[in-house]
Order: structure tokens, then sequence, then C-alpha cells
């Protein structure tokens, strides 16, 4: 048994997720940290809210609510949608938890003490109207390039270039549309990463090694592009307060920290407040502290590839600058993008299929199948209904549901409510046990390697062995001249069942407990079984009662398909 440290990059309070941000974060974690479970390894999968920054503020402004009321109501709406996903956290905490405030201020102090943060001034844009100064996104006006009226102070839009603020012409206020701006200057605190350059390459070289090639080029990237200093506070009401025994001015000031430097420290804190609800958690430092245990950690993390940068560079750079022993990322699973019809998923323009939409309409086992079958892992993967409705159609209604059913069902039929004995293994079932072993053992090492597509691949295979000794074997016809060939037919195919019961629990949990539960096999749990003991299909011996569950997966008709392509908008809305 090991220890696995898992977390998801954190979703921002603002808005509900699409399923783009989903397939490339939580999911993938959660479906690895189920299958570490059941391997028996002792997992915490930690995630939370990232509920600072100026998109939290503008929401709740526009919510009519004060940003703390906002962001406790937008956390729980997230919350219960991940339940209704079957994301099973440890704890999904909030990045403006007490408890991240005090890691985030301590981690301060010490990059301070360590001579990696220094106060310097910059000129900034000041809005007199909004009585704030602004981030250089949310200054608007007309770029002089293209003469594009909505271009961003970081970026025109229209013509891709990057922009200073006082490039805009006509520049106002994104927030009020007030153009009374100023230059002001202001004092931030700054982490000189220049000076952590070395030590974080040389890090990247020790751990690097191992990560998929699309987290290793983008660190790599960084890297030769040279770390520079950033600064790390913003003039913001909502964040984390600098403390004000280090910075008695700028705290007083009401300096707060920038959203990206105290988000990746709520994983730590979040693993903080799980342990401060719960006594039995008090050694939650064991998970994160090198010297009390965490030595002996894996820690894996699970992100877009956006998120890349912070995860691999960025906040490794804190973490060594601290000059404490806390734990680095070990592996870190990047994602490329989904998209909508070859187009983005956007929530701005509300494109594609937002998370709870996607509950309202199916089970979270169809989504969460798909979305891992065609993760964005080698390269960008597109959604389309169609393909959607194919898959679930193919594989979840046909290939593993009506197998369940019809073997259920046939067996009840013909032999009452337990599992029938029938004739010794044959042949026949020798060659099924040496498949099934063999398809086993290739997805195990998929899912060790993080590989989801393969691994739901080989899943896939899994069901499908089942079907075509199902096929061969033909049942409905042995019973009509042989009928414990029959029975031993359906003996071995229940415990197909019961097998794919436990290894597609990762993908899709509901489903599989439905499985489980079809048999009274007492103190039956969701553990492990190995390729060798699958080998013999022998879990549900004869006798054990059974029931035949409800259709496990509804096939999405013609009719369906068209509804959700008109709700959601199908290849026109991309
Ligand atoms: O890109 C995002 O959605 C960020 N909220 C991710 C933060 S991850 C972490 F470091 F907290
Ligand atoms: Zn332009």
């Amino acid at each position: 048994m090991s220890r696995h440290l898992i977390t998801s990059a954190l979703p921002y309070i603002n808005g509900i997720k699409h399923l783009g941000n989903m397939v490339g974060s939580m999911l993938p974690a959660d479906v690895y940290s189920r299958y570490l479970r059941q391997r028996g390894h002792d997992v915490l999968y930690i995630c939370a809210t990232d509920e600072h920054g100026t998109p939290a503020e503008l929401a709740a402004k526009e919510a009519g609510l004060s940003v703390a009321e906002f962001c406790a109501q937008a956390h729980d709406t997230q919350k219960a949608i991940y339940d209704g996903f079957q994301l099973a956290f440890d704890y999904f905490g909030r990045s403006s938890s007490q408890q991240n405030v005090e890691i985030t201020q301590h981690f301060a102090r010490k990059l301070a003490e360590n001579g990696f943060i220094e106060e310097r001034a910059i000129r900034q844009v000041f809005s007199v109207a909004d009585d704030r100064f602004l981030p250089d996104r949310y200054i608007v006006g007309t770029c002089p390039h293209c003469g594009y009226d909505k271009a961003r102070g970081d970026q025109c839009e229209n013509c891709t270039r990057v922009l200073d603020p006082t490039d805009l012409l006509e520049a106002r206020s994104a927030i009020s549309g007030s153009s009374d701006l100023e230059v002001r200057e202001t004092r931030h605190l700054f982490l000189l990463q220049s000076k952590l350059q070395g030590e974080v390459e040389e890090w990247i070289d020790r751990v690097g090694g191992e990560w998929p090639q699309l987290a290793s080029s983008i660190a790599r990237k960084w890297l030769t592009e040279g770390l520079h200093d950033r600064a790390i506070t913003r003039d913001l009401e909502w964040g984390v307060p600098v403390p004000a025994d280090t910075w008695p001015e700028l705290a007083a000031e009401g300096k707060v920290f920038y959203v990206w430097f105290d988000a990746p420290i709520e994983y730590i804190g979040a693993t903080k407040e799980w342990a401060d609800l719960d006594p039995a958690n008090r050694d939650w430092k064991s998970w994160w502290y090198e010297p009390e245990g965490a030595a002996d950690v894996r820690y894996t993390e699970f992100m877009g590839k956006d998120n890349v940068p912070f995860h691999t560079v960025m906040f490794p750079a804190t973490e060594l600058g601290v000059r404490e022993p806390w734990k680095k990322v070990d592996y870190v699973k990047a994602f490329n993008w989904l998209n909508y019809y070859g187009g983005k998923f956007s929530t701005s323009q509300r494109r594609g299929v937002f998370t709870h939409d996607a509950l309202e309409i199916l089970p979270a086992d169809y989504w969460r199948y798909f979305m891992m079958a065609n993760a964005p892992e080698s390269d960008d993967t597109s959604f389309t209904w169609e393909h959607f409705t194919a898959t679930v159609n193919k594989d979840l209604a046909d290939t593993l549901g009506n197998f369940v059913n019809r073997v259920l069902s046939f067996s009840r039929k013909r032999f009452g409510d337990d599992v029938p004995a029938g004739a010794e293994a044959g042949p026949a079932e020798v060659k099924l046990g040496e498949e099934i072993a063999g398809l086993l053992a290739e997805y195990e090492g998929h899912m060790e390697a993080l590989q989801f597509r393969k691994a739901a691949a080989s899943l896939r295979a899994l069901w499908s062995a089942g079907n075509s000794y199902l096929e061969e074997k033909a049942p409905w016809l042995e019973i009509k001249t042989d009928p414990e060939a029959a029975a031993l037919t359906l003996r071995t195919a229940m415990n197909l069942i019961h097998l794919y019961s436990v290894v597609s629990e990762p993908f899709i949990p509901s489903s599989a407990k439905a499985m489980r539960a079809a048999f009274a096999l007492e103190g039956d749990t969701a553990s492990w079984v190995t390729p060798e003991q699958a080998r013999s299909l022998d879990a549900v011996p004869a006798g054990t009662a059974f029931t035949v569950p409800p259709v496990l997966f509804a096939k999405i008709t013609d009719e369906d398909l068209e509804t959700y392509r008109e709700r959601f908008g199908g290849a026109d809305a991309a």
C-alpha cells in the first residue's frame, strides 16, 4: 500500500463549469483516485473553489451580493454539481478559508525572510469613478493597430496583438465605463522568481523526466524564456490580506495577494480545512510536510494545459523559496482542450454543455464515460451530440447494459432467483478466463500510466469479451438441448457482470454499484480483482441470490438527439 496525494486544479468560483473544465481536472482525478482506493492504497483527493480575484468581485456585484455571500453560495452550488457527478473528494474546500489565509501568509513571510520578496513601486491605471486600480484586462478601449473598439488593456481580441493599457485610445473602465482614468503610483510585493530559476530547473531535471510530454514541454518553454519577477499583490478588497506584521504599510493600504499566489497554496489549505473538521485527520501534515511523512507520499496533480506553467514552475518556485520541506508535485497530468464541435467551449458566450445542464439531461455515468473515453490527452478532442449519442448507445447501452440485462433476465426466467450451477467449466470458459486476464492486465497498465482513453478502451474490450462469449455459447439455444450447459454459460456471464462492477467503478460508479448490488453477496465490496483472480470467474458462486436491476443505460433516441442539438446549438454553434 502506498500513499497518494491527488489534487485537481481548483475551479474558479464564478460561474458554473462546462464539460471542458471537468474533463481536464476533477473527473480524471476522481477516476484515478477511485482506482487507487480500490487497489487498497491510502488516497487523499483534495480540491476546492478558487475564490479570489477580480472575476469573483465582479460576479458578486452583478448578483447584488457581498463577495463573501456570493462565494459561499457559489461554492455550495458547485459542490452540489460535483456530488451529482459522483466526484469522491476527500475534501472540497474554499481558498478563502482561514486555513489558507494563514498558510499563504506564512509562505509570504518565509519568502521575504529568505530574500525572495521585494517591495517595488509601479505605475498603474486608477479609475476615479470606481475608486480602484484596474487590472489590465479591466481597461477597454480602441486598439491602435486595428481600430477594434473593445480591445482589452492586455490584448486586442480582434488582431491578437499584445497591448499595454496605455496603448489604448479612448480607454475606459470595463467595470463602470468611466473614462476618468489616471496613472498613479502604487507599491506592490514582487516574488523574485528570477533568483529561483536555477533551483526550479534543477528540480524539473530531477522529477520532470517522467511527466507526460504536454506538461514537461510547457514547463521547459517557460524556463527557457526565463523566469521573471512577478507582482504577487493586488489592490482588491477580496483576497488574502498582506500580513500586517511583515508589511504594515501595504496591509494598511488593504493590499491582498494575487489569486494565483494563494490558489495553489490552497491545496495545502484545504487539507488543513479537512483536518480541522475531524480530529481523526489531525496528521494532515504527513501528506504535505516531508519530515512528517510526506516524503513517502506520491503527489499527482491534474489540470488543463493553461494551468501547467503555474503548477510546474511558479508554485514549485514558491515552495522552493520558502525553504521548508513542503511536498512538491511528483507527476503532472495535463490535458488539452475538449472543444464543442471543433470550436471552443466558452463560459462567457455560454457555448457548449455546462455541468448542471448535463446532469439535468442524463445521469453522471453517461458523461463520465464519454468524457474519459474521449479525454483530450494527446490532442484536443471535440464534443458533438452525434458522437456522444453514438458512444452512449453503443458502448454503454448495447455492450454493457444490454449484456447485464439479458443475462440476468434470461437466467431468472429459466433458473429462478439464484445463480444456477450447471456443468463444470469447459474450454470456452478457460479461453474466456485467459482473455479477461489479459485485458484486465492491459487495463491496469493504462490506469497506472494515467492513460485514460486507453484505459477506457480496455474496459470496453472487457465488456465486449462478455458479449462475444455469450454469442458463441448462445444459452438461448443451449437451453433447448442441454440446460446444464446453459446454466454454466449464465453463471459465467454473471461472474463477468460482477467483475465489470468492480473494474468499471472508476469510470461509472453508480452503474457499477447497481451491478454489484444485483448479487446478494455478503460483505461484498468493490475492492480490486487482479487478473489472476479474475481468470477463474468464480467470485459469485452458484446459489447466490440475485435481482435484475432496472435498465442500466437508456438509449438516446433520434428525437432526444434533435432536442439536445436544438437546446444547446449543434454544429452551427461553433
Ligand atoms: O484556471 C483555473 O481554473 C484556476 N482557477 C486554477 C487554479 S489551480 C490552483 F493552483 F489553484
Ligand atoms: Zn487590434
